[in-house]
């Protein structure tokens, strides 16, 4: 069954560490992220972005599937299906599917409407026991070739969203999805500092967890940060290893044609990311 984020997040916050948002693409991802959180015992979140939500054959597809994949693989640690980075309709389209943890994210509108989206969501979400996240402050990232930095949102405007009783908050620290550039200035901890000062026991989230260095994950969860989300590092672990096994010839011997071993390697390197994912965030045996 599938759980609300709520308990685990609130739990993690408290015991001072982080559960890890793994966002999937397909059939394959999700399997290696449920066996792995089952093998380490370790509460999960699979993230779902709009756009894999469309690839995957919408979210009905995806909430069957999840649901399948738990009993079939007799999987008993906390699993949340969470809807990330969500639009308003994408929110209301996925708490009708049966996902059990939705992200609005409005964090580029004006404070204001930001304020008044979440509000509608908080009391549906409450009722039905499904888990909110909002985001304050937008996180950067890479498109079209041009690099954004990541934005750091103002504490006060995170106090606003956090007290209208949302889950979690997501707020911009200087944190970017996808590659970190080179010249990335790192996490602003005076502003998660702020932000944790003023949203009180409030699980934080931290988007694009892909190459952030250890030493900041382990400082961002000693503020607060209680969800890291990591998607990114996943394919790029996942690709290496397929295009490995092309390179080396290996689809072109025997049955190496067969789509379950082209996708095998790539399905252990995204396990053996997960699971160093989960070492840093200090989750495993939590479930
Ligand atoms: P990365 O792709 O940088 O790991 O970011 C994932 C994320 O924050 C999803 O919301």
């Amino acid at each position: 069954m599938l759980v609300s984020a709520k308990e685990m997040l609130n739990k993690a916050r408290a015991g001072h560490y982080a559960v890890g948002q793994f966002n999937i693409n397909n059939l394959e991802w999700t399997k290696c992220i449920l066996q792995t959180a089952q093998e380490l015992q370790a509460p999960v979140i699979l993230g779902v972005s709009e756009g894999a939500g469309k690839y995957m054959c919408g979210y009905t597809t995806i909430v069957g599937m999840v649901e399948g994949m738990i009993k079939e693989l007799g999987i008993t640690v906390p699993v949340a299906l969470h809807l990330d980075h969500g639009t308003f309709e994408g929110a209301k389209a996925c708490i009708n599917a049966g996902f059990s943890s939705i992200m609005f994210d409005g964090s580029h509108y004006p404070i204001e409407e930001n304020i008044k989206l979440t509000t509608a969501l908080v009391n549906t979400c409450d009722v039905l026991g499904i888990s909110l996240e909002a985001e304050v402050g937008a996180i950067g990232g890479e498109e079209d070739g041009v690099v954004g930095a990541g934005e750091c949102a103002d504490p006060k405007e995170c106090k606003m969203i956090a007290d209208l009783g949302v889950t979690m908050l997501a707020a911009g620290i200087g944190n970017i999805h996808g590659k970190y550039p080179e010249n990335w200035a790192g996490l602003s901890f005076d502003t998660l500092e702020a932000i944790n000062k003023e949203v009180g026991e409030m699980p934080l989230v931290l988007h694009g967890g892909t190459g952030i260095p250890e030493d900041m994950i382990k400082k961002a969860i000693s503020l607060g940060v209680a969800k890291i989300n990591v998607n990114t590092e996943c394919q790029l672990a996942f690709q290496a290893a397929v295009r490995q096994y092309i390179e080396e010839g290996k689809d072109l011997v025997g049955k190496g044609f067969d789509p379950r071993k082209i996708l095998a390697p790539g399905c252990e390197a995204i396990k053996a990311t997960v699971k160093e994912k989960m070492e840093i965030f200090g989750c495993i045996g939590k479930a």
